[in-house]
Formats: structure tokens, C-alpha cells, sequence
């Protein structure tokens, strides 16, 4: 996550005007940003093994760890910060963590305490529960003051969590925020209990949730076709189109069901074919999940470069394998070329 602006850039008086969108930085994969609790040794131990083998690990500070461990949580990422090699800071692995929500007794410390520690480290940090544009200017702000107290050139870049219902009404507004703006994360659980939605779930479909095919005299009603619908389709697609306005990257979040690793690939990769970059990932397993949905495979790029040349000049109409292509296909074929490029850079 290389800029060629530095922390100074942020640092700026109040009221700028309108935020700059994220454009110019360039995009480094983070297909599956892995989740990891710092205060739990055997976790933490595995860490520097995994540094090579996943776009980002995510130490977690917030829910998941429990209210006695967040000290040690902090501390023990210090500790993974100042002493893994290629982890984070333009190395192999980007470092990301997860500070605890605004509203909570430790925020302040977490970012107080890590920014001077492991702020060179440091690229992302994520802000849970955002509600509206006012908590990423605090967030920057706060930043912008820590890097320069600690004499940081490059600034650490911000990612919300999209889990709370004014979160999702402000979406648009957050994404414009600040230019240190990264991505959005879909955050299911917390957003579907903000709404009161009747589920117990943390991501993924619900067997309620479905339409039924239309009456059929000739067959019993107990027969008729059922098709489970998605229920985050909405907050998705929105949470893309905000990104996509401001240059900022969308990510769907948790699948908590572990054990399913079909429905998990299935709803990371709708998440992928809506304009998602990555995901989370709660588990080992879940990495090579993401790694595989997020990556476009083989035969889409195969088929997009033959697109990108039969286009010539990219405009006008051609005719490969009895479709036509014109000037907006070959720019959804640019898309998978590019991140193709990318991911392979
Ligand atoms: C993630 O933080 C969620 O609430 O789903
Ligand atoms: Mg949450």
C-alpha cells in the first residue's frame, strides 16, 4: 500500500474541503485479510510462519477478544510488529489491525500506544461501528497528529466497518471522508443486529430467507421449487457503488460458519462478481478460499485478453464465439485484465 504521498499530506488544518479519493494509491492484493487475536500465544506464535502466505494479517483487538485480554492483545501486537520480518511496512505481508470501536474505553489507548510503536508497520488501521463521516475525520485527525508526534513519512491508511444502519444510510459520505480511506468492510453480524433483523449468524444466506415458485395445480404445494435469496445483496451493492464513486476498495467480512467451506465459497465469491477486492478470513482455511474467489480465474482472463484484442482500437463492435462485444464489454474485460496484472505484479 505504497504512496507517494507522505504523513506530512495529512496533516492539515480543519475544513479542507472536499476529500480526495484514494486514486493514486496503488492497489495491493488483499484478497483474504486474515484475523488473528494477539493475546493468544499459540496464535500469535504462528504468525511469522505466515507471513508469505496471505495478502493480510489483522491483529484483532476488538469484539472476539475478551474485555481482561485487550491489554495484552495491544502488547502482544507490538511485540508481532517490531519483531516479524516482511510483515507489513512494504513488506511481503501487509499488517493491518482492528482497534476497538470509538464509543469504547480503549480506542484511544490502542491507537495512542500503537501508532508510535508499530506506526512504520502499520498499514491499515480498521475502525469498527462507523456511523458517519464525523468518526474517519476524528480517526484521521488523531493519525495525522500521532505520525507526526512519532516523525512518521507514510501515512497509515483507514478501513470502516460497514455495521450499523446510520453506517450503511452514510456510506457514500464515509467513503469521501478522509483521503487516507483504503476500503469498506461488510460487517454482518453487528449490522444485522443494529437492524433488528431476526437472524443468529455471523455472514452468509438463511434457509428462511427465499421466494417460492408460483402455484401449480398439477403439484402439491410442499413440491414447489424454493430459491434462498441473499440476504446482504442490498448492503453489498451499495457499499460497492460507494466505494467505486470514491476509489476505494469494497470487501465483504466474516463467514462464521468455519465447517462450510461450499457456502463460504459461494458467498465470497457473489461478493467477488458484485465488485468486492477480498474478504475476511476467521480461519486458516478460509485464506485459500479467498485467495481462489478474489484471483480471476484462468478461463475468465483467458477469454477477456482475447476480448481486449479482438477490440483493436477499443471501439466499435466485434463478434467472438457468436457474442458481441463492443466498448463497455471491453471495459469489464479491462477490469479482470488489470487485477489479473495486479495480483500477479
Ligand atoms: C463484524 O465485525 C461483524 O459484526 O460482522
Ligand atoms: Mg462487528
Amino acid at each position: 500500500m505504497s504512496s507517494s504521498r507522505s504523513a506530512k499530506d495529512f496533516f492539515r488544518p480543519l475544513a479542507v474541503g472536499a476529500p480526495t479519493p484514494l486514486t493514486e494509491i496503488p492497489a495491493r492484493p488483499s484478497r483474504a485479510i486474515h484475523f488473528f487475536d494477539p493475546s493468544n500465544e499459540k496464535m500469535a506464535g504462528k504468525i511469522p510462519g505466515m507471513v508469505g502466505t496471505v495478502d493480510v494479517l489483522l491483529g484483532n483487538l476488538e469484539d472476539a477478544v475478551k474485555a481482561d485480554n485487550k491489554v495484552a492483545a495491544r502488547e502482544g501486537l507490538v511485540k508481532i510488529g517490531q519483531s516479524t520480518e516482511g510483515l507489513g511496512g512494504g513488506g511481503t505481508t501487509q499488517l493491518w489491525t482492528r482497534v476497538n470501536a470509538l464509543d469504547s474505553p480503549w480506542f484511544l489507548d490502542d491507537v495512542m500506544t500503537l501508532v508510535p510503536a508499530i506506526g512504520d508497520k502499520l498499514d491499515v488501521i480498521m475502525v469498527p461501528k462507523v456511523q458517519g463521516a464525523e468518526d474517519i475525520q476524528y480517526v484521521d485527525r488523531l493519525l495525522a497528529q500521532l505520525e507526526a508526534k512519532a516523525g512518521l513519512e507514510r501515512p497509515i491508511l483507514v478501513h470502516a466497518i460497514l455495521e450499523t444502519a446510520r453506517g450503511v444510510a452514510n456510506v457514500e459520505e464515509i467513503c469521501g471522508a478522509s483521503p487516507r480511506m483504503q476500503g469498506i468492510s461488510l460487517g454482518p453480524a453487528d449490522l444485522a443486529a443494529d437492524r433488528r433483523m431476526k437472524t443468529t449468524r455471523v455472514g452468509g444466506g438463511h434457509p428462511g430467507y427465499l421466494v417460492r415458485q408460483d402455484p401449480n395445480p398439477d403439484q402439491p404445494d410442499a413440491s414447489r421449487p424454493t430459491y434462498q435469496q441473499d440476504l446482504w445483496h442490498y448492503t453489498i451493492a451499495r457499499m460497492v457503488d460507494a466505494c467505486a464513486m470514491h476509489g476505494i476498495y469494497p470487501y465483504y467480512g466474516p463467514f462464521g460458519d468455519i465447517a462450510d467451506v461450499t457456502a463460504c465459497e459461494d458467498q465470497f465469491r457473489n461478493a467477488f462478481l458484485l465488485g468486492c477486492v477480498g474478504t475476511w478470513s476467521l480461519h486458516p482455511k478460509q485464506i485459500a478460499i479467498a485467495n481462489k474467489v478474489f484471483s480471476p480465474s484462468v478461463e475468465d482472463i483467458t477469454h477477456a485478453r482475447r476480448v481486449v484484442a479482438a477490440m483493436g482500437d477499443g471501439t466499435g463492435a466485434v463478434m467472438l464465439d457468436g457474442k458481441m462485444e463492443d466498448d463497455a464489454s471491453l471495459k469489464q474485460c479491462l477490469v479482470l485484465v488489470r487485477l489479473a496484472e495486479e495480483l500477479a505484479a
